[in-house]
């Protein structure tokens, strides 16, 4: 694809990372310079803080067994250069990829990971504060797929007092795999 001016800046395609048949996909937003040299998702600093947080709730992106395994991608597989945000077109462009990647990965539970990734999957203008924790159905051809908000590692890195945040999330998350 080359209808994204992106992709001529980036290095690498930043696909995705994890087990593909894990019943939980992460998405994330875009590749950071990290990620970008390395061609993985959440390698850099907030990487290592969501390994931490999903090895709390017993999952990780090395496990084989689809039970405790999970499922990265981002919005977008190219890092926007610099540090800036991806823009409003950019997103909009990587949004039919990403609906495919979900079409073809088939997880039972999807997290979004910060405002970004939340506002398209649930293609809402609310912002993350107000939507952390909040269970949501995305329908998604014949099925309907329960989206968990929650704040982006990056985020907490930042303010680590909204940690406790993220924690309760995370068991919440945890009582839902356990219902599945
Ligand atoms: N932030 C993201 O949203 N995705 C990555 O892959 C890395 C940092």
């Amino acid at each position: 694809f080359e209808g994204c001016g992106l992709k001529a800046t980036a290095h690498s395609t930043v696909f995705c990372d994890g087990n593909p048949k894990a019943r939980v996909m992460l998405v994330g937003e875009a590749p950071g310079r990290d990620e970008d040299r390395q061609g993985r998702p959440f390698v850099g600093r907030s990487g290592q803080l969501l390994d931490r947080m999903f090895a709390a709730i017993g999952l990780s992106r090395s496990e084989d067994d689809a039970e405790k395994a999970i499922y990265i991608c981002n919005i977008l597989p190219w890092r926007p250069p610099g540090k800036r945000n991806p823009s409003t077109e950019e997103i909009a462009l990587g949004l039919p990829f990403l609906l495919r990647h979900i079409e073809l990965q088939k997880p039972q539970i999807i997290v979004a990971l910060g405002g970004v990734s939340s506002k398209q999957l649930l293609d809402t203008s609310t912002g993350i504060m107000r939507t952390r924790g909040r269970w949501a159905d995305i329908a998604f051809g014949e099925r309907t797929i329960p989206v968990l908000p929650m704040f982006h590692p990056a985020y907490l890195l930042r303010q680590p007092a909204q940690k406790r945040y993220a924690w309760a999330d995370l068991q919440s998350l945890r009582t839902r795999i356990e219902a599945l």
